[in-house]
């Protein structure tokens, strides 16, 4: 029954996107530069949200949009409503709904869905992840200088030792491919489905990661802060990777080693 819930209410986003996508929309400024919220963020975390308490009216959302609700129940669905609102804004199909099912504290249901190119993802804790219903693992690559990675660029830039820009160099110029795609679900997913041997980001909300992380794990890959410790949702740094490179990835983040 969740499994069906959540597939409904990310489709039920996906539809709202698709509805506004390369159509006019009113767009607004949040926090930091170049920071969008569209109708479309608004009209599809509305759809999902309605999905959910049709079903489960004591259940707990957390919104990127509309902030926490309260519910009885212990279960909390953690909504992206887009997550690459800048690359939607642009008509860049690279963007989607991301959802995530926290029971109790642990995050037990995800779906990324990208309705531009139909790529559903899922995964159940315990249970695996999947790809339009056919099983996915992360890739095999063991060295990270033979890596394709990816990251993403906060909309307010930190400037810290080890900060974005940093790190980004020190992969460039050894000559490993560092792509930026502007959604760190998708990333996490293409990462959990071999496309990426690794991705890291310093500033995400738990409606970025929550799904794309259970995604990773399910599919056979590790999830970390930047120094190599357990990872919660609740915050900010992480570090995503096949496994096999994420030790490597940790000293060169930390800048501890040279690649
Ligand atoms: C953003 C995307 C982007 C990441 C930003 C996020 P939004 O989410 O995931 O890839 O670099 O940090 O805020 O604003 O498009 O939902
Ligand atoms: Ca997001
Ligand atoms: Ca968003």
């Amino acid at each position: 029954m969740l499994k069906s819930v959540l597939k409904e209410a990310a489709g039920a986003g996906a539809r709202e996107i698709l509805r506004f996508f390369n159509k006019s929309f009113k767009v607004s400024n949040k926090e930091g530069v170049n920071n969008l919220v569209t109708e479309a963020d608004h009209a599809a975390e509305k759809a999902i949200i309605e999905v959910i308490h049709r079903h489960y009216p004591d259940h707990q959302v957390l919104g990127e949009e509309s902030g926490a609700s309260t519910g009885s129940s212990s279960v909390k669905w953690i909504v992206d409503p887009i997550d690459g609102t800048v690359n939607f804004a642009h008509g860049i199909p690279l963007n989607c709904v991301s959802i995530a099912i926290e029971e109790d504290g642990v995050i037990t249901m995800a779906a990324v869905l990208n309705p531009h190119l139909n790529e559903y993802f899922f995964a159940e804790k315990g249970k695996g992840a999947f790809l339009n219903d056919q099983p996915i693992q992360v890739s095999s690559e063991a060295n990270a200088i033979n890596a394709c990675l990816v990251t993403g660029f906060p909309y307010t830039y930190i400037n810290m030792p080890n900060g974005p820009l940093e790190i980004f160099e020190r992969f460039v110029r050894k000559g490993v491919p560092v792509r930026r795609l502007g959604s760190a679900a998708i990333d996490l997913c293409w990462v959990a489905c071999g496309r990426f041997d690794g991705f890291y980001e310093h500033k995400l909300e738990p409606w970025d990661s929550a799904a794309g992380y259970l995604i990773v794990e399910e599919a056979g890959g590790k999830v970390t802060d930047h120094e190599g410790q357990p990872f919660s949702v609740y915050q900010h740094k992480v570090l995503a990777t096949n496994g096999k490179i994420h030790d490597e990835m940790v000293e060169v983040i930390n800048n501890r080693k040279e690649l």
